[in-house]
């Protein structure tokens, strides 16, 4: 028996062998088409390349491509369980020729693989070309030669291909295996042709066209090529199966299916079993790629892919979560083929683990009501569509369950009903906001939000991505285009730009087009919506068109290293400072990020050193950066920090990384919907470089990450080498140097002040001033140069000890022209002289006034020191 994993390769190989770049499958939310919701075709990531916008170093490639068919144009969510060959998730086989070969070579490559190396029997194949394509109708003979009769021409319904509304396009020509007379059907374009009989197994399209959106078609620069063969068909024909669901991987996922739920395989639970084992698929691979269940947009896919999933499971007497248990096997399985299932495993298994908990509790809830409002109706009756809308807003139990709950009794579903209900709810919140007195600006984004819903936001995965411009606002007022030269704002449908919140910057870029750029100064977010503030550079933007959305990489690595370390630094507070520690505001920027957290005291240099510390050793540890959904009370009983006070919604993203110390989800766990690097190492380092108080009991710090912290390291280096070139030392001894020479400093300058003072009192002799009798008094009178202001008090002093009782006089003449003046009376004459009096005398003279002190000492001064002798008369004259 070939395996689908052998089967996989062995076409992947097979075109290699004939010239074929092998590579591999895009992720399955594209990144090159605003419109697709998911990948659902092999040519998806080639659609550029078909168009001549993109090129690649190859003109021919084969893939092995993840599909996803739920959602949007391609969608067989409803049919998987009920059909044989439906599913959500499966691979795309395929051989794309870019220009190179056309429509002899593709038929030629498809018929030697199926005819030779796989050794199917000619007599089982039969094909399809579109009605009026002679071309291939020739070549099938040419070259398969088939007769005439196995070659049916069928019209654009099934022979005209295109991947969706717009994109590259073209006439088909489709293989068609015959999987024998036991089962019912007829060949193609016959009337039996829905039976199971003949069944297409190769999809081989002739691309030609570009369908716009204003529905006109372009040629392509060059004829291509782009088949698909969905891999598990083939492997049933290759295994001799008849059922896509037998093949040895489905085998492999229902058996794990009915173990866990002890059910009969072949028993009235198979149907639920298929369904488990396809959504399984789904769900597990959109987990691996950060597609978390949520209720919009793509999430919401996943959601109702999960729960229909879980209700099948609930439907074969699971009352546990039991879906989780599955993923092993489904790794074992596809595992190697698809390394980011291995990778991601733990994060598939805890998602889908809470989600199918949260899940249980809703339905159970949900079902009650369900049975009780549908009591009364019998088989063929309609429920109706406000009944169906209270279940899904009231008790979260969404439509398609309601659906499928009452699909095995027949019970149809009002849907137009449900919609009107739904329509009114909006209109009546609408009614709420208008009526709240909000700035205008704002009313324009509650207008949008309720217009367009939500934008996607894809920033968690890719930098890069798609989107259909849904409007353009100048001035808070819409507007069809936004020409060059000038300043708006640009809503999408989807985007990889960060809108400021949560204490994160928003993202800055381009956004592109065909001769258009327009630079993104700033993105914020508006009741869900999506404002990338621009200025169009060239070219001009308009509502409807699809545009390249380009986040400027470098800064947002440098944001998301920012806020990864905010996380660490957080906690690593708490456990140095104490478990008071809460987060009161952070400001998560590309140059530096900024934690506000309750602490009364100023933290110490070893605190700070401590927190660093701690913070870079989460860093070395280099452990991948966990985000999952949770819902808030079981994040917040999970450990994670919240912000307190922060309203949140049901459901929160929860942000883990580091080794866990216990048995939780990581060293640090927060509540946070921000951007985050891969790993702990990513940051690089961190390095706190300021702490300070910003209110009462809040503390702030500063820190650098990465680049930054390394530049100012090394800024600090260099700083410290310049300072050992002048002071000619080595880097280790620059303190010891500086603190010698301001101790040297010290002594010289004391040196100096007494030279001064001795210079002042009469020089070295100390012989003083020459002192006179006034009235019976000692009195010493006396100008002086070059001395310190703050040193003429002890002259005074000095020479008030050599005389023993007198009034000294001492003015400086300072340097700058002014004049300072200290006065002393001792102890035996203050009752008769106040120093504090006699002050004011002598500032007078030197054009001042003023002037204090006690009646024993005072100083003063005034503008002119040339007065200084009048001003020693003034107080000989009061004496
Ligand atoms: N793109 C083609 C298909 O999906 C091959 O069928």
């Amino acid at each position: 028996m070939t395996s689908v994993n052998d089967l996989r390769s062995s076409f992947t190989g097979y075109f290699a062998r004939n010239g074929h770049e092998a590579v591999a499958s895009s992720p399955l939310v594209p990144r090159n088409d605003p419109t697709l919701m998911f990948t659902n075709a092999g040519m998806v990531q080639f659609k550029n390349v078909f168009t001549g916008v993109e090129k690649r170093p190859y003109s021919t490639a084969t893939t092995a491509q993840k599909c996803v068919r739920a959602g949007g144009k391609h969608n067989d969510l409803d049919n998987v369980g009920f059909t044989a060959r439906h599913h959500t998730f499966f691979e795309m086989l395929g051989n794309f020729s870019f220009g190179d070969y056309f429509k002899d070579r593709a038929i030629e490559l498809a018929w030697t693989l199926l005819t030779k190396d796989w050794g199917l029997p000619r007599e089982k194949l039969m094909v399809t070309v579109y009605e009026d394509d002679d071309e291939a109708m020739e070549l099938w003979k040419k070259i398969a030669g088939l007769s005439e009769d196995r070659i049916v021409r069928l019209g654009a319904k099934s022979n005209f291909w295109q991947m969706g509304d717009t994109g590259p396009c073209g006439p088909c020509s489709e293989i068609f295996y015959d999987h024998g007379d036991k089962v019912w059907g007829g060949p193609p374009g016959s009337p039996d042709e829905d039976g199971d009989r003949w069944i297409e197994i190769w999809n081989l399209v002739f691309m030609q066209f570009e369908q716009h959106a204003d529905g006109s078609r372009t040629g392509l620069p060059r004829p291509s090529i782009d088949t698909g063969m969905g891999l598990e068909r083939i492997a049933a024909v290759m295994q001799g199966v008849h059922d896509n669901y037998d093949i040895d991987l489905f085998k492999a996922l229902i058996g794990a299916a009915a173990n866990a739920t002890n059910a009969d395989v072949n028993g009235p639970g198979n149907r639920s079993l298929r369904v488990i084992a396809d959504h399984l698929r789904s769900m597990s691979f959109l987990i691996a790629e950060g597609v978390l269940p949520s209720n919009e947009g793509r999430g919401y896919v996943l959601r109702r892919i999960m729960r229909r999933a879980m209700r099948h499971a609930t439907l074969l007497g699971a009352s546990e979560p039991t879906i989780y248990k599955l993923v092993p096997t489904l790794v074992r399985e596809m595992g190697q083929a698809y390394p980011e299932l291995s990778r991601g495993e733990a994060m598939i298994t805890e998602t889908v683990r809470l989600e199918e908990g949260r899940f249980l509790k809703t339905l159970g809830r949900g079902l009650q009501i369900l049975e009780a409002e549908t009591a009364d109706l019998g088989e063929g009756a309609t429920l109706d569509g406000a009944t169906a809308f209270k279940l899904y807003d009231t008790y979260g139990f969404p439509l398609d369950l309601t659906q499928d709950a009452l699909r095995s009794r027949n019970i149809a579903v009002d849907q137009v009903g449900f919609d009107a209900a739904m329509a009114q709810q909006k209109a009546e919140a609408r009614k709420n906001w208008a009526g709240s007195g909000e700035a205008g600006t704002d009313t324009v984004w509650f207008g949008l939000a309720d217009k367009l819903g939500p934008t996607e936001f894809l920033g968690y995965e890719t930098e890069t991505a798609e989107g259909e411009i849904k409007a353009l606002l100048v001035d808070g007022k819409e507007v069809d285009t936004l020409a060059s030269g000038q300043d708006g704002v640009v809503v999408v449908n989807q985007t990889p730009f960060y809108g400021e919140s949560g204490g994160q910057v928003g993202d800055t870029g381009l956004i592109k087009a065909e001769g258009v750029v327009a630079e993104v100064t700033d993105t914020n977010k508006y009741q869900g919506v999506f404002a990338h503030r621009v200025s169009v550079r060239e070219g001009a933007l308009k509502v409807g068109q699809p545009v390249e959305l380009v986040v400027d990489h470098q800064r947002r690595s440098a944001i998301r290293a920012n806020h990864s370390a905010t996380h660490l630094l957080h906690e690593a507070l708490r456990l140095v400072l104490g478990d008071h520690v809460a987060q009161k505001g952070s400001l998560v920027s590309a140059d530096r990020l900024r934690f506000d957290f309750v602490h009364t005291k100023p933290m110490s240099p070893q605190e700070m050193a401590e927190v660093e510390d701690i913070a870079n050793a989460i860093i070395l540890q280099n452990t991948t950066v966990e985000t999952r959904l949770m819902g808030v009370e079981e994040a917040k009983e999970s450990g994670a920090r919240a912000l307190f006070g922060e309203k949140y919604g049901d459901e929160v993203r929860v942000v883990s990384m580091g080794e866990p110390t216990g048995n939780g989800l990581g060293w640090s766990v927060e509540l946070c919907g921000g951007t985050h690097v891969r790993r702990t190492g990513d940051i690089g380092l961190v390095s706190v470089v300021a702490e300070g108080a910003v209110a009462a009991g809040v503390r702030r710090i500063e820190a650098l990450t990465g680049n930054a912290a390394r530049h100012r390291g090394n800024a600090s280096t260099n700083i410290v080498a310049s300072a050992a070139g002048i002071l000619r030392s080595g880097t280790h001894e620059v303190l010891e140097r500086i603190e010698a020479l301001q101790s040297q400093l010290k002594s010289a300058e004391k040196a100096l002040s007494d030279a001064r003072q001795k210079l002042a009192l009469g020089g070295d002799n100390g012989a003083g001033a020459a002192s006179e009798t006034v009235n019976g008094v000692t009195f010493v009178g006396r100008v002086v140069e070059g001395v310190a202001a703050k040193d003429i008090k002890s002259v005074v002093d000095a020479e008030k000890k050599r005389i023993g009782s007198g009034v000294v006089v001492i003015v400086l003449k300072g340097e700058d022209g002014k004049g300072t003046v200290a006065i002393g009376v001792t102890e035996d004459l203050t009752g008769t002289y106040a120093a504090g009096t006699l002050i004011k005398s002598a500032t007078a003279a030197l054009g001042g006034q003023g002037g204090g002190g006690r009646p024993d000492m005072a100083q003063g001064g005034g503008p002119d020191g040339s007065k200084a002798d009048e001003a020693i008369s003034a107080i000989r004259a009061l004496i």
